[in-house]
Protein backbone atom coordinates (compact mmCIF):
# COMPACT_ATOMS: atom_id res chain seq x y z
CA UNK A 1 0.00 0.00 0.00
CA UNK A 2 2.12 2.81 -1.23
CA UNK A 3 2.05 6.03 1.18
CA UNK A 4 0.96 9.24 -0.03
CA UNK A 5 2.21 12.99 1.16
CA UNK A 6 -0.88 15.25 1.52
CA UNK A 7 0.49 18.57 2.21
CA UNK A 8 -2.44 20.55 3.53
CA UNK A 9 -4.54 17.62 4.18
CA UNK A 10 -6.71 18.61 7.40
CA UNK A 11 -7.78 21.89 4.31
CA UNK A 12 -11.21 21.21 2.60
CA UNK A 13 -10.42 20.06 -0.18
CA UNK A 14 -7.27 18.14 1.28
CA UNK A 15 -9.16 16.08 3.96
CA UNK A 16 -12.18 14.87 1.24
CA UNK A 17 -9.04 13.59 -0.60
CA UNK A 18 -7.46 12.03 1.93
CA UNK A 19 -11.06 10.09 2.67
CA UNK A 20 -10.90 8.99 -0.63
CA UNK A 21 -7.26 7.95 -0.33
CA UNK A 22 -7.94 5.36 2.36
CA UNK A 23 -10.83 4.15 -0.18
CA UNK A 24 -8.50 3.32 -2.37
CA UNK A 25 -5.82 1.59 -0.38
CA UNK A 26 -3.68 4.21 -0.17
CA UNK A 27 -1.51 5.33 2.91
CA UNK A 28 -2.21 8.90 3.29
CA UNK A 29 0.21 10.90 5.72
CA UNK A 30 -0.79 14.73 6.29
CA UNK A 31 1.40 17.82 6.53
CA UNK A 32 -0.45 20.40 7.89
CA UNK A 33 0.39 23.68 9.94
CA UNK A 34 -3.23 24.41 10.94
CA UNK A 35 -3.47 28.26 9.95
CA UNK A 36 -6.62 27.47 7.99
CA UNK A 37 -7.83 24.36 9.51
CA UNK A 38 -8.53 22.37 12.67
CA UNK A 39 -7.54 19.43 14.49
CA UNK A 40 -11.16 18.18 14.41
CA UNK A 41 -11.05 17.59 10.90
CA UNK A 42 -8.60 14.55 11.66
CA UNK A 43 -11.25 13.10 14.24
CA UNK A 44 -13.93 13.43 11.43
CA UNK A 45 -12.03 12.05 8.70
CA UNK A 46 -11.35 9.28 11.38
CA UNK A 47 -14.86 8.81 11.95
CA UNK A 48 -15.84 8.33 8.08
CA UNK A 49 -12.98 6.06 7.52
CA UNK A 50 -12.12 4.22 10.77
CA UNK A 51 -8.46 4.69 9.78
CA UNK A 52 -5.71 6.29 12.60
CA UNK A 53 -4.62 9.20 10.58
CA UNK A 54 -0.88 9.71 10.25
CA UNK A 55 0.08 13.52 10.73
CA UNK A 56 2.91 15.75 10.88
CA UNK A 57 1.62 18.82 12.40
CA UNK A 58 4.41 21.47 10.81
CA UNK A 59 4.82 23.92 7.21
CA UNK A 60 5.94 22.91 4.07
CA UNK A 61 8.47 26.17 3.87
CA UNK A 62 10.52 24.41 6.57
CA UNK A 63 13.41 22.43 5.07
CA UNK A 64 14.13 20.60 7.98
CA UNK A 65 10.93 19.77 8.66
CA UNK A 66 9.80 18.05 5.18
CA UNK A 67 12.84 16.42 5.27
CA UNK A 68 12.18 14.79 8.73
CA UNK A 69 8.86 13.46 7.57
CA UNK A 70 10.13 11.84 4.25
CA UNK A 71 12.78 10.27 6.49
CA UNK A 72 10.40 8.64 8.80
CA UNK A 73 8.08 7.84 6.28
CA UNK A 74 10.35 6.21 3.43
CA UNK A 75 7.10 4.39 1.99
CA UNK A 76 5.86 7.83 0.37
CA UNK A 77 6.12 7.34 -3.31
CA UNK A 78 3.98 10.35 -4.18
CA UNK A 79 2.96 14.03 -2.93
CA UNK A 80 -0.73 15.72 -3.50
CA UNK A 81 -0.02 19.23 -2.50
CA UNK A 82 -2.60 21.57 -1.14
CA UNK A 83 -0.98 23.58 1.29
CA UNK A 84 -1.42 27.14 0.02
CA UNK A 85 -3.20 30.37 0.92
CA UNK A 86 -6.13 30.89 -1.19
CA UNK A 87 -8.42 34.12 -0.33
CA UNK A 88 -8.36 35.93 -3.64
CA UNK A 89 -8.43 39.65 -1.79
CA UNK A 90 -6.28 38.90 0.45
CA UNK A 91 -3.77 38.17 -1.75
CA UNK A 92 -4.05 41.85 -3.21
CA UNK A 93 -3.55 42.82 -0.11
CA UNK A 94 -0.89 40.84 1.28
CA UNK A 95 1.25 39.67 -2.32
CA UNK A 96 4.71 39.04 -0.99
CA UNK A 97 2.61 37.07 2.12
CA UNK A 98 1.48 34.89 -1.00
CA UNK A 99 4.14 34.59 -3.71
CA UNK A 100 6.05 33.63 -0.55
CA UNK A 101 3.89 31.08 0.85
CA UNK A 102 2.66 29.48 -2.14
CA UNK A 103 5.91 29.39 -4.10
CA UNK A 104 8.67 28.56 -1.64
CA UNK A 105 6.53 25.42 0.00
CA UNK A 106 6.41 24.35 -3.63
CA UNK A 107 9.89 24.80 -3.65
CA UNK A 108 10.71 22.95 -0.64
CA UNK A 109 8.67 20.17 -1.54
CA UNK A 110 9.85 19.53 -5.26
CA UNK A 111 13.53 19.67 -3.55
CA UNK A 112 12.39 17.46 -1.17
CA UNK A 113 11.41 15.27 -3.41
CA UNK A 114 14.34 14.85 -5.61
CA UNK A 115 16.29 14.57 -2.89
CA UNK A 116 14.10 11.56 -1.60
CA UNK A 117 13.69 10.15 -5.05
CA UNK A 118 9.58 10.56 -5.05
CA UNK A 119 8.64 10.30 -8.29
CA UNK A 120 4.86 11.27 -8.57
CA UNK A 121 3.21 14.91 -8.03
CA UNK A 122 -0.49 16.08 -8.40
CA UNK A 123 -0.90 19.61 -7.91
CA UNK A 124 -3.93 22.18 -6.72
CA UNK A 125 -4.18 24.58 -9.35
CA UNK A 126 -7.33 26.49 -10.26
CA UNK A 127 -9.46 27.39 -13.72
CA UNK A 128 -8.24 31.01 -12.23
CA UNK A 129 -5.20 30.54 -14.61
CA UNK A 130 -7.83 31.36 -17.98
CA UNK A 131 -9.09 34.73 -16.57
CA UNK A 132 -11.93 35.45 -18.35
CA UNK A 133 -12.11 32.57 -21.50
CA UNK A 134 -12.64 33.53 -24.87
CA UNK A 135 -14.31 30.67 -25.57
CA UNK A 136 -16.24 28.74 -23.47
CA UNK A 137 -16.13 25.86 -22.21
CA UNK A 138 -13.12 26.23 -21.45
CA UNK A 139 -10.33 23.14 -22.29
CA UNK A 140 -6.74 22.63 -20.98
CA UNK A 141 -5.25 24.64 -24.44
CA UNK A 142 -7.37 27.54 -23.83
CA UNK A 143 -4.84 30.07 -23.21
CA UNK A 144 -3.35 30.96 -19.43
CA UNK A 145 -4.37 34.87 -19.08
CA UNK A 146 -2.66 37.11 -16.87
CA UNK A 147 -3.44 36.50 -13.42
CA UNK A 148 -5.87 38.98 -11.92
CA UNK A 149 -4.64 38.32 -8.86
CA UNK A 150 -1.39 37.22 -6.62
CA UNK A 151 -3.27 33.80 -5.97
CA UNK A 152 -4.05 33.61 -9.49
CA UNK A 153 -0.29 34.38 -9.87
CA UNK A 154 1.04 31.99 -7.65
CA UNK A 155 -1.05 28.66 -9.39
CA UNK A 156 0.53 29.84 -12.71
CA UNK A 157 3.99 30.06 -11.56
CA UNK A 158 3.77 26.86 -9.43
CA UNK A 159 2.54 24.89 -12.71
CA UNK A 160 5.51 26.62 -14.68
CA UNK A 161 7.71 25.75 -11.86
CA UNK A 162 6.69 22.30 -11.62
CA UNK A 163 6.68 22.04 -15.85
CA UNK A 164 10.16 22.88 -15.79
CA UNK A 165 11.67 20.59 -12.96
CA UNK A 166 9.86 17.93 -15.18
CA UNK A 167 11.28 18.37 -18.37
CA UNK A 168 14.76 19.26 -16.58
CA UNK A 169 15.07 16.42 -14.07
CA UNK A 170 13.14 13.76 -15.65
CA UNK A 171 12.79 12.35 -11.86
CA UNK A 172 9.46 13.45 -11.24
CA UNK A 173 6.33 12.80 -12.75
CA UNK A 174 3.29 15.36 -12.39
CA UNK A 175 -0.47 16.54 -13.14
CA UNK A 176 -1.62 19.68 -12.23
CA UNK A 177 -5.53 19.85 -11.49
CA UNK A 178 -7.37 23.04 -12.87
CA UNK A 179 -10.23 22.83 -10.21
CA UNK A 180 -13.24 25.28 -10.81
CA UNK A 181 -15.64 25.70 -7.85
CA UNK A 182 -15.66 23.56 -5.44
CA UNK A 183 -18.36 23.37 -3.11
CA UNK A 184 -20.65 20.77 -0.81
CA UNK A 185 -19.36 18.53 1.64
CA UNK A 186 -18.91 15.17 2.57
CA UNK A 187 -22.49 13.26 2.90
CA UNK A 188 -21.44 12.00 6.48
CA UNK A 189 -21.51 15.34 7.50
CA UNK A 190 -18.42 14.67 9.10
CA UNK A 191 -16.06 17.11 7.30
CA UNK A 192 -16.77 20.10 4.94
CA UNK A 193 -15.31 23.78 4.32
CA UNK A 194 -14.42 25.59 7.77
CA UNK A 195 -14.39 29.13 6.58
CA UNK A 196 -12.54 31.35 9.63
CA UNK A 197 -14.30 34.76 9.98
CA UNK A 198 -16.73 36.50 7.32
CA UNK A 199 -16.71 33.63 4.50
CA UNK A 200 -15.62 35.25 0.58
CA UNK A 201 -17.09 32.53 -1.27
CA UNK A 202 -20.71 32.15 -2.41
CA UNK A 203 -21.87 28.32 -0.72
CA UNK A 204 -20.12 29.00 3.12
CA UNK A 205 -21.99 32.62 2.97
CA UNK A 206 -25.34 31.35 1.45
CA UNK A 207 -25.34 28.62 4.07
CA UNK A 208 -24.36 30.92 6.82
CA UNK A 209 -27.05 33.36 5.77
CA UNK A 210 -29.80 30.91 5.79
CA UNK A 211 -28.25 29.71 9.62
CA UNK A 212 -29.00 33.23 10.86
CA UNK A 213 -25.14 33.93 10.98
CA UNK A 214 -25.43 36.78 8.14
CA UNK A 215 -28.02 38.76 7.92
CA UNK A 216 -28.62 38.39 3.99
CA UNK A 217 -26.49 37.71 1.06
CA UNK A 218 -25.60 39.59 -1.68
CA UNK A 219 -25.65 39.03 -5.18
CA UNK A 220 -22.50 40.64 -7.07
CA UNK A 221 -23.92 41.83 -10.10
CA UNK A 222 -27.05 41.03 -12.06
CA UNK A 223 -26.73 42.80 -15.24
CA UNK A 224 -23.48 40.41 -16.35
CA UNK A 225 -24.30 39.09 -20.26
CA UNK A 226 -25.81 35.34 -18.68
CA UNK A 227 -29.11 34.13 -18.82
CA UNK A 228 -30.26 36.24 -15.95
CA UNK A 229 -27.64 38.77 -15.29
CA UNK A 230 -25.51 36.95 -12.24
CA UNK A 231 -22.17 35.16 -13.25
CA UNK A 232 -21.93 31.74 -14.34
CA UNK A 233 -19.78 29.42 -12.83
CA UNK A 234 -19.34 25.63 -13.03
CA UNK A 235 -19.64 23.80 -8.87
CA UNK A 236 -17.97 20.53 -8.36
CA UNK A 237 -19.09 18.76 -5.68
CA UNK A 238 -15.73 18.41 -3.23
CA UNK A 239 -16.18 14.98 -2.86
CA UNK A 240 -16.24 14.71 -7.21
CA UNK A 241 -13.19 16.57 -6.61
CA UNK A 242 -11.15 14.52 -4.39
CA UNK A 243 -11.71 11.17 -6.33
CA UNK A 244 -10.11 12.97 -9.59
CA UNK A 245 -7.33 13.01 -6.98
CA UNK A 246 -7.09 9.30 -6.52
CA UNK A 247 -7.47 8.77 -10.31
CA UNK A 248 -4.59 11.25 -11.35
CA UNK A 249 -1.95 9.56 -8.56
CA UNK A 250 -3.20 5.87 -10.14
CA UNK A 251 -2.66 7.52 -13.56
CA UNK A 252 1.16 8.73 -12.50
CA UNK A 253 1.71 5.54 -10.21
CA UNK A 254 1.28 3.08 -13.41
CA UNK A 255 2.83 5.71 -16.06
CA UNK A 256 6.12 4.38 -17.32
CA UNK A 257 7.32 7.87 -18.70
CA UNK A 258 9.40 9.20 -16.79
CA UNK A 259 8.86 12.78 -17.30
CA UNK A 260 5.30 13.42 -18.04
CA UNK A 261 3.60 16.53 -16.77
CA UNK A 262 -0.09 16.81 -17.71
CA UNK A 263 -3.14 19.34 -16.61
CA UNK A 264 -6.23 18.77 -16.86
CA UNK A 265 -9.44 20.39 -15.87
CA UNK A 266 -11.75 19.60 -13.23
CA UNK A 267 -15.20 20.49 -13.91
CA UNK A 268 -18.58 19.25 -14.14
CA UNK A 269 -19.09 21.03 -17.82
CA UNK A 270 -22.41 22.74 -16.48
CA UNK A 271 -22.60 26.54 -15.56
CA UNK A 272 -24.87 27.84 -12.99
CA UNK A 273 -25.99 31.19 -12.34
CA UNK A 274 -26.05 32.53 -8.94
CA UNK A 275 -29.49 32.78 -9.13
CA UNK A 276 -29.45 29.06 -10.10
CA UNK A 277 -27.44 27.78 -7.00
CA UNK A 278 -29.98 29.68 -4.83
CA UNK A 279 -33.47 28.28 -6.07
CA UNK A 280 -31.48 25.57 -6.38
CA UNK A 281 -30.51 25.63 -2.87
CA UNK A 282 -34.15 26.29 -1.60
CA UNK A 283 -35.16 22.92 -3.62
CA UNK A 284 -32.63 20.42 -2.23
CA UNK A 285 -33.34 22.31 1.54
CA UNK A 286 -37.30 23.54 1.70
CA UNK A 287 -35.34 26.56 3.13
CA UNK A 288 -35.53 30.03 1.94
CA UNK A 289 -32.55 32.52 1.22
CA UNK A 290 -33.04 35.70 1.94
CA UNK A 291 -31.00 37.93 -0.38
CA UNK A 292 -30.40 41.13 -2.36
CA UNK A 293 -28.79 42.62 -5.61
CA UNK A 294 -26.18 44.49 -4.87
CA UNK A 295 -23.04 45.68 -7.19
CA UNK A 296 -20.64 43.97 -8.92
CA UNK A 297 -17.57 42.64 -7.03
CA UNK A 298 -14.37 44.24 -8.35
CA UNK A 299 -12.25 40.98 -10.36
CA UNK A 300 -15.12 38.48 -10.75
CA UNK A 301 -14.96 36.92 -14.35
CA UNK A 302 -18.42 37.13 -16.41
CA UNK A 303 -18.65 33.37 -16.97
CA UNK A 304 -16.27 30.10 -16.73
CA UNK A 305 -17.22 26.46 -17.24
CA UNK A 306 -14.92 23.83 -17.96
CA UNK A 307 -14.82 21.35 -20.42
CA UNK A 308 -13.90 18.41 -18.66
CA UNK A 309 -13.00 15.55 -21.40
CA UNK A 310 -9.50 15.41 -21.34
CA UNK A 311 -9.86 14.09 -17.59
CA UNK A 312 -13.14 11.78 -18.73
CA UNK A 313 -10.60 10.13 -21.52
CA UNK A 314 -7.30 9.73 -19.81
CA UNK A 315 -7.87 8.91 -16.33
CA UNK A 316 -11.61 8.09 -16.51
CA UNK A 317 -12.89 10.71 -14.29
CA UNK A 318 -16.36 12.53 -14.54
CA UNK A 319 -17.98 14.71 -11.53
CA UNK A 320 -21.35 11.89 -10.79
CA UNK A 321 -22.64 14.51 -7.87
CA UNK A 322 -25.03 17.26 -9.07
CA UNK A 323 -25.13 20.79 -7.71
CA UNK A 324 -28.79 20.30 -6.12
CA UNK A 325 -26.67 16.95 -4.19
CA UNK A 326 -24.11 19.59 -3.16
CA UNK A 327 -25.96 21.82 -1.46
CA UNK A 328 -28.04 19.93 0.42
CA UNK A 329 -24.73 18.38 1.69
CA UNK A 330 -23.29 22.14 2.53
CA UNK A 331 -26.40 22.90 4.29
CA UNK A 332 -26.37 19.22 6.47
CA UNK A 333 -22.66 20.23 7.38
CA UNK A 334 -23.66 24.27 8.07
CA UNK A 335 -26.29 22.78 10.69
CA UNK A 336 -23.41 20.32 11.85
CA UNK A 337 -21.31 23.59 12.46
CA UNK A 338 -24.41 25.26 13.74
CA UNK A 339 -24.88 22.92 16.64
CA UNK A 340 -20.74 23.07 17.55
CA UNK A 341 -21.66 26.79 18.07
CA UNK A 342 -19.91 27.98 14.94
N1 LIG B 1 -20.96 35.64 -5.05
C1 LIG B 1 -22.01 36.46 -4.67
N2 LIG B 1 -22.12 36.80 -3.36
C2 LIG B 1 -21.25 36.36 -2.41
C3 LIG B 1 -20.15 35.54 -2.81
C4 LIG B 1 -20.05 35.21 -4.15
O1 LIG B 1 -22.83 36.86 -5.48
O2 LIG B 1 -21.39 36.74 -1.23
C5 LIG B 1 -20.84 35.25 -6.46
C6 LIG B 1 -19.59 35.73 -7.14
O3 LIG B 1 -19.77 37.00 -7.67
C7 LIG B 1 -19.40 34.65 -8.20
C8 LIG B 1 -19.96 33.39 -7.55
O4 LIG B 1 -20.81 33.84 -6.51
O5 LIG B 1 -20.17 34.95 -9.30
C9 LIG B 1 -18.90 32.48 -6.99
O6 LIG B 1 -18.04 33.24 -6.15
P1 LIG B 1 -16.99 32.55 -5.19
O7 LIG B 1 -16.33 33.65 -4.40
O8 LIG B 1 -17.61 31.44 -4.43
O9 LIG B 1 -15.98 31.88 -6.20
P2 LIG B 1 -15.08 32.55 -7.35
O10 LIG B 1 -15.59 31.99 -8.62
O11 LIG B 1 -14.97 33.98 -7.25
O12 LIG B 1 -13.65 31.99 -6.92
C10 LIG B 1 -13.35 30.64 -6.99
C11 LIG B 1 -12.33 30.24 -5.93
C12 LIG B 1 -11.01 30.89 -6.19
C13 LIG B 1 -10.59 30.67 -7.60
C14 LIG B 1 -11.67 31.11 -8.55
C15 LIG B 1 -11.33 30.76 -9.96
O13 LIG B 1 -12.78 30.62 -4.65
O14 LIG B 1 -10.07 30.29 -5.34
O15 LIG B 1 -12.87 30.40 -8.25
O16 LIG B 1 -12.28 31.30 -10.83
F1 LIG B 1 -9.48 31.39 -7.89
Amino acid sequence: MPSILVTGGAGYIGSHTVVELFRADYKPVIIDNFSNSEKSVLKGIEAITGETISLYAGDCNDEQFVKHVFESEPEITGCIHFAAYKAVGESVEKPVQYYKNNINSLLELLSAMLKFNIKNLVFSSSCTVYGQPDDLPVTESSPVKKAESPYGNTKQICEEIIKDTVDATGKIKAVSLRYFNPVGAHPTSQIGELPIGTPNNLIPFLTQTVAGIREELIIFGDDYNTPDGTCVRDYIHVVDLAKAHVKALDYLEKEKNDSVYQVFNVGTGNGHTVLDVIKTFELATGEKVKYRIGIRRPGDIEKVWANADKIYEELNWKAERTLKQALYDAWNWQKVLKSRGK
